[in-house]
Order: C-alpha cells, then sequence, then structure tokens
C-alpha cells in the first residue's frame, strides 16, 4: 500500500505522456515533428528549465477540445490514486492554451469534467491553480485572471510558473493583489534556477503561501530560518530537479539537509511525464538513492497534508 498523500506542485499539461499525445495528436490531425513515441522520447533529454519548456510547449499543440483536457486529467488522476495521492492541487497554464485560440471555458470546463467527478472516480480530492507565465507580460497575466473570473468557483488560487531568471516576482505584483482580493489562494515558483532573493520577494510583494520548489533557499541562511520561522511549505520535486540540472545528480539533493533544518518540505512530481516518475515514484527515489527513513517519508506525507490548502477550506468559506 503507497503511503496516502497530497500533491501540490503538478503541473496537468507536464502530464501528457507520449501516447496519450500522439493519441490526441490524430484525434484533432495535428502534426506533431516526431515518428513515433520511441522518436518523441529521444527529445527528453534536458540541458535546463527552458530547454524542457521548450518541448512542453510544442507537445501542447495536440490539446484542442474540452475532451482533450478531461482525458489528460483523467489519465494523471488514474496514475496518481494508484501511487497513493489522495488530494491532488493541480496547476495548468491558460496562457499557453489561449496563445493558440483555445478559450478558457475549454480549458477550465474540460478539466473540471474529470476535476468535478475525481472523488467518486479515482478516490482523490482536487483544487485546480491557475498559474501565470512569467517570461510573459504583467498586462496579459492581468487579462488572464480577467478571462478566469467567470471559472473562479472552480479555480483555488494562482501560480507562477515557467522561465525563472530575468522574471523575479515582483513584475506580477499588481496581479496578485488582484487574485487576493477576489479571494484566490496564492504560490509561486521561486528559487528553482532563480536566486534565493526570488523566494522573500515572492513572499513579500506577492504575499505567497507557499513556494514552489524553494531549492536555492539552501544559499542562504537566514532566509532557511525565516522559513523554518513562519512554516512556509515548499514543494519540492527531486525527479524534475535532476533532469533538469538544478542538481547534479538524486544523491546530491539536498532534500536530507532540508529536512534537518525544520523546513516543511513535500515531495512531488512537476512534470511527471517528462521526468520520469509520478508522485510515489518521486518518494521511492527520495527513499532509495537519499537513504530517508519510514519516519522521514512519514513526515513527508504528513507535510503534503498540512501544506495543502484542504483544510483551510472551511476557514475560506466564513471569510
Ligand atoms: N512549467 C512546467 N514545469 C515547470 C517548472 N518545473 N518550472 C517552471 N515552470 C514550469
Ligand atoms: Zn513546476
Amino acid at each position: 500500500m503507497p503511503l496516502p498523500k497530497a500533491e501540490l506542485h503538478l503541473h496537468v499539461e507536464g502530464t501528457l505522456e507520449p501516447d496519450l499525445a500522439f493519441e490526441l495528436a490524430a484525434r484533432n490531425g495535428v502534426a506533431l515533428p516526431y515518428a513515433d513515441t520511441e522518436d518523441l522520447r529521444t527529445a527528453y533529454r534536458f540541458e535546463d528549465l527552458q530547454s524542457f519548456l521548450n518541448l512542453y510547449y510544442e507537445l501542447m499543440a495536440v490539446l484542442r477540445t474540452e475532451r482533450d483536457f478531461e482525458d489528460l486529467a483523467n489519465a494523471y488522476l488514474a496514475r496518481a490514486a494508484a501511487q497513493g495521492v489522495r488530494h491532488a492541487e493541480i496547476f495548468f497554464d491558460p496562457q499557453a492554451h489561449l496563445a493558440r485560440g483555445v478559450a478558457m471555458g475549454t480549458v477550465v470546463e474540460g478539466l473540471w469534467r474529470a476535476l468535478g467527478r475525481s472523488e467518486e472516480n479515482h478516490g482523490v480530492s482536487t483544487q485546480l491553480i491557475l498559474c501565470f507565465l512569467r517570461d510573459e507580460s504583467a498586462e496579459s497575466a492581468l487579462a488572464t485572471l480577467r478571462a478566469a473570473e467567470p471559472y473562479l468557483d472552480r479555480i483555488s488560487g494562482v501560480g507562477l510558473d515557467s522561465a525563472e531568471v530575468g522574471h523575479p516576482p515582483a513584475k506580477f505584483r499588481e496581479v496578485y493583489e488582484a487574485a487576493a482580493a477576489l479571494g484566490l489562494r496564492r504560490v509561486a515558483h521561486a528559487g528553482e534556477e532563480g536566486p534565493p532573493e526570488y523566494i522573500t520577494e515572492a513572499l513579500d510583494v506577492l504575499g505567497v503561501e507557499r513556494i514552489d520548489h524553494g531549492l536555492r533557499c539552501m544559499e542562504d541562511p537566514a532566509l532557511v530560518e525565516r522559513l523554518v520561522r513562519e512554516r512556509i511549505p515548499l514543494t519540492l520535486c527531486p525527479l524534475s530537479n535532476v533532469r533538469l540540472r538544478t542538481v547534479d545528480t538524486l544523491a546530491d539533493h539536498p532534500l536530507p539537509a532540508m529536512l534537518d533544518a525544520g523546513l516543511l518540505c513535500t515531495v512531488n512530481s512537476d512534470d511527471p511525464a517528462y521526468f520520469g516518475g509520478y508522485a510515489g515514484d518521486n518518494f521511492d527515489a527520495v527513499r532509495g538513492t537519499l537513504g530517508l527513513t519510514g519516519e522521514r517519508l512519514r513526515e513527508l506525507a504528513r507535510n503534503s497534508f498540512v501544506a495543502s490548502f484542504l483544510e483551510h477550506d472551511e476557514e475560506r468559506r466564513r471569510r
């Protein structure tokens, strides 16, 4: 029996497995520049975040209809459930779809066809987090939030993702203020490839409650102390860090040191179709390679629920 856990850092577009990509390409008459799934898999060798993002955005071309987004989400939920995931807070990247002429409603309604029935079909509760692409403008982020307003009953929060370096969190101050005014929760990727200062800025300028990745906090002892003191959760993604070369090898991953420092760490899969594993695979990897004991693994699983937005739902409704 896999450990029951919550997944808090998962891009739904990053769950697009090669088989499904080809199935959707055929269904929608989209030509992919790969002969077959094997040929596509040879492209899964990344130098850094940007080299991954290039493929990630390219393959999204196959996602066109509500049914495509529903099938994508259902495939993820089935895999996650099999690996012990009981609750998933799922990122999506609407700007990448709007830019291709796919409407916000198509994306959200399609995902919701799977998410709305996930508890009965998969035994997984879900929340949806709309991410802004930080390499797009602040104006585009604000327009995206406005386009999402009719669907806010289905969206719990906002996040910030895509190419990090050169796109500091403060660029999105206004859109995060607008999101807060709408009652949305706030998270942001920071300290994946970007410097520790981006983590501080995400907390102080954007008012985020969780940091996605946050790996580079370890370069700044005062920041670590703050994250520990304020109990700020970090959603770490070990297999992603290896594939995107944020760490040299899994054995070099700072997760054990981060737990020893008292940080509220969680283990997640990020883009599992691209990085070699779902949530349970990430747990298996850190157990095997980093030698984390049963108690540490249970701590990680417990942290995932503590750091989730589940317990705050009641509070939010009362506000
Ligand atoms: N979008 C999808 N995966 C991402 C990651 N690991 N970092 C930033 N943006 C992303
Ligand atoms: Zn991510």
